[in-house]
Parts: C-alpha cells; sequence; structure tokens
C-alpha cells in the first residue's frame, strides 16, 4: 500500500513508537502521581520524559507543555476558556472545524463575535496587515489561526501576524505543521501552540499537545482527580495539574514521547525538505492534466507536504475509491472537515483530492500515483 494521507494521520508511526506503548502498558501501567508505588512511579516517569521529548523537538518549556487527547481538545479548552460573553475574536478563512465549530458555538451560546480574514485572493492566506487591521477595529480577546491549510498545504505566516498584532494573543493551530516545519516556540511571539500527536509527531492517536507561553494562562475545560492537592474540592493552581485532568492515555504519550526522540534525531527541518520535493514533483507530474485545478496553491509559496487538487468533470470520490482498491493508493477526498476553507477556496461542497505525504513516502510512491492518474478510466493525454 502507498500511504498519501498523513494529513489526517501519520502512517507507519515512528521507529520505537509501538514498542514504547507496549513497554507502557507491560511495565509502567501505573496510574502516574496517584500513590507512590513502583508501578505508579514508572507511569509518572514514563510520562515525564515523553514530555521532556516532545518540548524538546517543538523548543518548548515542558512545565508549560500539557498533554491532552487530541489537538482538538486544546482548541476547545482556550477557546471556552478565553472566550467570555461579548469576546471578539479574529479567525482565517482557512479554518479547520476544530476551530470553527467551538468558535460558532460560542457565538451562539455566548454572543461572542467572530471575524473572519478572507484573505489573499488565490489562497485565502492573510497577511499581517489584514490581520492588524481587523484587530484593530475593536477589542479583541484574541487571533487563533492554522499555522498551514490542511486543505491546500498553504503556511500562514503566523510569527509576523503575531508581532504584529502584539499584546494581542495569538493561538496557533499547529496541526498540520507540527514535526513537519521548524518552528521555535520559545522563541516566538506566539502564546499558545496546538498540535496533535499523531500526526507530523509520528505518535500514537488519541494525544494532543498543547505549548503556552509564559503570562498566558487557560482554565481548564474539564475538571477532576490529579493525584495532587486530593483534600481540595478545586483544581490544583500548579501546572500540569491544572489542565490535565483524569487518567492520562499514558500509553499514547509514551508513544509521542518515543516518536519524538526519533524527531529530533531526523530533524523536522530535514523533514520539511523532503516532503515539499514531493510535494514539487508530483505537482510536475500531474500539472499538464486537462482540466487540473490546484486550490490555494501558488507557485514558490511556502508550502508543507499537504496539496490539494481536482480535476474538471471527474468525481474525486470515486477517483479515490479507484485508487485504493485497483492501484492500494490511499489518499483522502472531500471536505477534510474544513468547510470553511473549500467555501474560499472555491471547492465546497465536493472539495478536493488531497495528497499528503509523510517521512516514510518517496518519489517511486509519488511517481505511482502520477502514473494511476494517467491510467485511471476515462483519461485521455493532452496531446
Ligand atoms: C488543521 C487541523 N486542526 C485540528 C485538527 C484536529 O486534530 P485532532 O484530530 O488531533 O484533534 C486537524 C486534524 O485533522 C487539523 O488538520
Amino acid at each position: 500500500m502507498i500511504y498519501l494521507d498523513h494529513g489526517a494521520t501519520s502512517f507507519p508511526k515512528a521507529p520505537g513508537v509501538s514498542a514504547a506503548v507496549a513497554r507502557f502498558i507491560d511495565e509502567s501501567s501505573g496510574n502516574p502521581g496517584r500513590g507512590g508505588h513502583r508501578l505508579t512511579i514508572a507511569a509518572s516517569r514514563a510520562i515525564e520524559d515523553a514530555r521532556a521529548a516532545i518540548a524538546e523537538v517543538l523548543d518548548a518549556d515542558p512545565e508549560r507543555t500539557l498533554l491532552g487527547p487530541s489537538a482538538t481538545f486544546w482548541l476547545n479548552t482556550i477557546l471556552c476558556g478565553r472566550l467570555g460573553p461579548g469576546g471578539r475574536v479574529v479567525t482565517t478563512a482557512l479554518e479547520h472545524n476544530s476551530v470553527m465549530r467551538p468558535l460558532r458555538w460560542l457565538e451562539a451560546q455566548r454572543g461572542i463575535e467572530v471575524v473572519v480574514v478572507e484573505g489573499t485572493e488565490s489562497t485565502g492566506v492573510p497577511t499581517p496587515t489584514e490581520v492588524q487591521e481587523a484587530v484593530d477595529q475593536a477589542p479583541t480577546a484574541l487571533v487563533i489561526l492554522s499555522h498551514a491549510s490542511n486543505v491546500s498545504g498553504a503556511i500562514i505566516p503566523v510569527e509576523a501576524i503575531a508581532c504584529r498584532v502584539a499584546p494581542t494573543p495569538v493561538v496557533v493551530d499547529g496541526a498540520q505543521t507540527a514535526g513537519a516545519l521548524p518552528f521555535a516556540f520559545s522563541r516566538s511571539s506566539v502564546a499558545a501552540f496546538v498540535c496533535s500527536g499523531h500526526k507530523g509527531l509520528q505518535g500514537p492517536a488519541g494525544t494532543g499537545v498543547v505549548l503556552l507561553a509564559r503570562g498566558f494562562e487557560i482554565q481548564p475545560l474539564i475538571r477532576g482527580g490529579t493525584g495532587s492537592r486530593s483534600e481540595s474540592e478545586d483544581m490544583p493552581a500548579i501546572l500540569p495539574d491544572l489542565l490535565e485532568a483524569g487518567t492520562p492515555n499514558g500509553p499514547g504519550i509514551a508513544g509521542v514521547g518515543a516518536a519524538c526522540e526519533w524527531l529530533a534525531d531526523r530533524t523536522v527541518q530535514a523533514i520539511q525538505i523532503h516532503e515539499r520535493l514531493l510535494i514539487q514533483r508530483f505537482i510536475s507530474g500531474i500539472q499538464n492534466f486537462p482540466g487540473l485545478r490546484i486550490p490555494g496553491w501558488v507557485k514558490d509559496m511556502p508550502q508543507t507536504g499537504v496539496l490539494s487538487f481536482t480535476i474538471e468533470g471527474e468525481d474525486i470520490g470515486e477517483l479515490a475509491t479507484w485508487l485504493d482498491r485497483d492501484r492500494g493508493i490511499a489518499l483522502r477526498a472531500g471536505l477534510h472537515c474544513a468547510p470553511a476553507a473549500h467555501r474560499r477556496l472555491g471547492t465546497f461542497p465536493t472539495g478536493t483530492l488531497r495528497v499528503s505525504v509523510g517521512p516514510w513516502n518517496t518519489e517511486d510512491d509519488i511517481d505511482a500515483l502520477v502514473t494511476a492518474l494517467e491510467d485511471r478510466p476515462g483519461y485521455t493525454p493532452n496531446s
């Protein structure tokens, strides 16, 4: 099988991930921070080691690196915690439903104002000036934006935007970039950076991370046991306990930790270069297809290992099914949980066929996809 759906989740996982998951289950399955016996201590140690490895890859302070079930969980935590009645938020037209759904819910339930910056004509990527103008129109509680579109792969200049709108806090949805695009959080002006553990970080599903800058505090979305301050019915004020209620996903976290150790060795920069070359190769291979459209892509613009396309008159859902069944190539057709982005890019409601590469993909994988697309039923070459 040729797996080209890394934008959804990584596969296969990094070397050492499944062993670390199994090791946690077999050797460290106590409840971390709950009690003092050897298994709980082993669990706590495994989680803190993983936290340190994750923080290192993301260039963050381990004490302000929080671990939870998903990027979605942390995005909801921040938005629901920071946006009170009458609050105002500025976002982009490229957001995933993990941002748009909580924002629309907060709009309906708490009367917050959601300002969507449209971005440049061809990509939907906003300039720092556009975001600043939106922020300057009225008091704004926060700016939330993706680091890169999960539909087009276009990269948003989050650091330039954060510098421009300061002191308004900027929250970055890094689900598509963590582990795939170098970003030094501790040296950035970003208030919070959220990502999944199972995409570019190459770990197991059921894991998500938030990095918090000093001075940017958030309230928990859920409250419960932490193993600490058990005499109190209020959440402990200290991190990570304040934001990590309930028994954590120890095996998953240990898996992300092992993946991050591998990432530190391979380097995020090397992965970025590898993925960019594969996407360029794919574009060269398909650029002469009649009826081809690559929404949101502009030559020489910063791009991740994600790219979407449509072919006029063709059913992309059927094409994806044919590629899977006939050629063993896995990629994703549809809206990719980002209807707003498709509206902006003119591909709503049918969506696009999305190719998303990872560290394991090779030029041969890309060539096999191009050949398969040339062989597809009904295709007639240009000349
Ligand atoms: C841009 C973006 N944000 C958020 C998410 C949600 O990530 P998770 O499934 O880990 O909650 C995704 C997942 O596809 C995504 O692509």
